[in-house]
Order: structure tokens, then sequence, then C-alpha cells
């Protein structure tokens, strides 16, 4: 049954102090890379960090950007975030709260990042989100997540049905072009784990 984002983020709140150890697969590491290498932010670009977690693509940006802001569901992931920022003294990133559908922004950035974690919304959800995404006016959307490129299978990694309702990239990229985004890229990192690049053409 769909988990809700009370008991979602009460999932990720008790793993949080564990879960960067967790992250030790080649295709998560090579999915967070690729969303660090297309995100390529510009040293005036405010960048947002959507179901930002422990803060891994935050702070891999953060050197780059001149801002960045980084938003989770999870208080206790929020907390591993703010104190990795704090280790490496890094003071241009900012994490709070804030869900897809409604990021706690009230301001337009210039990128959007997410990775690993669009995954828990429906389709439905999802749509809606990539639309508040698009509202937001970036110039770039980089999806990283878990997404199906073949026939969905619970036997293989990356998708478990009891927590995890990834999308087919077909439908992902319907979602994106009708939110007036353009796709530039599609990585398959493996039949279950993708990159997506959307981008729009600036406003005049
Ligand atoms: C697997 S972790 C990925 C964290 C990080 N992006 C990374 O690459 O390591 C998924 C994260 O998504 C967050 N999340 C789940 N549903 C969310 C929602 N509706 N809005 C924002 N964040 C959400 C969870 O709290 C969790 O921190």
């Amino acid at each position: 049954m769909k988990k809700t984002i009370e008991e979602h983020a009460a999932r990720f709140s008790k793993i949080a102090s564990k879960y960067d150890e967790s992250q030790d697969s080649e295709e998560y590491r090579a999915c967070a890379s690729l969303v660090v290498h297309y995100a390529d932010p510009s040293p005036d670009d405010v960048v947002l960090d959507l179901g930002t977690g422990t803060g891994a693509i935050a702070l891999a940006l953060a050197g780059d950007a001149e801002r960045v802001i980084g938003r989770d569901i999870s208080e206790g992931m929020l907390d591993e975030a703010r104190r990795k920022a704090e280790e490496v003294g890094l003071d241009n990133v900012e994490f709070g709260e804030g869900r897809f559908r409604d990021p706690n922004v009230d301001e337009n950035v210039d990128l959007v990042v997410s990775n690993f974690a669009m995954h828990h919304l429906s389709d439905e959800e999802k749509r809606e989100a990539i639309q508040v995404i698009a509202d937001l006016q970036p110039r770039r959307f980089v999806l990283g997540d878990v997404m199906f490129f073949g026939t969905p299978d619970p036997d293989e990694p990356f998708y478990s049905p009891e927590v995890d309702l990834p999308s087919t990239v077909g439908f992902l990229a319907e979602a994106l072009t009708e939110a007036g985004f353009v796709l530039t890229a599609v990585e398959s990192v493996h039949d279950q784990v993708g990159v997506l690049v959307a981008e729009r053409a600036p406003l005049e």
C-alpha cells in the first residue's frame, strides 16, 4: 500500500545516521555523479535539490553554485545534511522542510536537481510535482531516479513495491514535455535506474 509522507519521513529519519554508508551500489554512485555532471551550475546559479536526504547532491554542487537550497520531508536526514555542510565549512547551502509538490521555496531558481527520491510519489503526484518545478522557472531539471526502461521487476535491485512507485521513462518524458521542458539527455544506469535531463527555453 502507498506510504504516506509522514511514514516515508519517519522511515528515513530512522536510518538517517546510517544512510550514507548504505548507499554503496555502483548504480547509486553512477546516478549521483551523472546528476552532478548534468546539473553543471554556474557561479551565480541558485540550485534547488528536492528530496535532498543527507545532502549528497546539494553538497557536491555547492562549490560551483552561488547558493543551494536542499528540501526534504525527513528531519533526521536534514540534520545529517546540515551536520555534513558544517563539517566541510559550506555556508551557501540551506537545508529545510519541503516537498516535491510544495517545496517551501519563495523564489525562482536556476536549476532543480533530484536524486533517488521522486519514485516515492505516484504517477499523478509526479505530474503535479513536475509542474510545480516548472513553475519555479529553472532552465534545467536533472532527475536521477528509479525508473523503468523495461518491464518492472521487483526481483531486480532498486524496486521494492512496498515503498517505491517508480514510473516508466515514457511517463516521465511525457510529464516533463507537458510542463514545457525539452528532454535533452536520457541516461540508463540500470534497467530500473536512469537520469533524465530536461531543459526550458529562457523566458523572453
Ligand atoms: C533514497 S533518499 C535520496 C536522498 C538523496 N537525494 C541522495 O541522493 O542520497 C530519498 C529521500 O527522499 C525524501 N522524500 C520522500 N518523499 C518526499 C517528498 N514527497 N518530498 C520531498 N522529499 C521526499 C526522503 O525523506 C529521503 O530523504
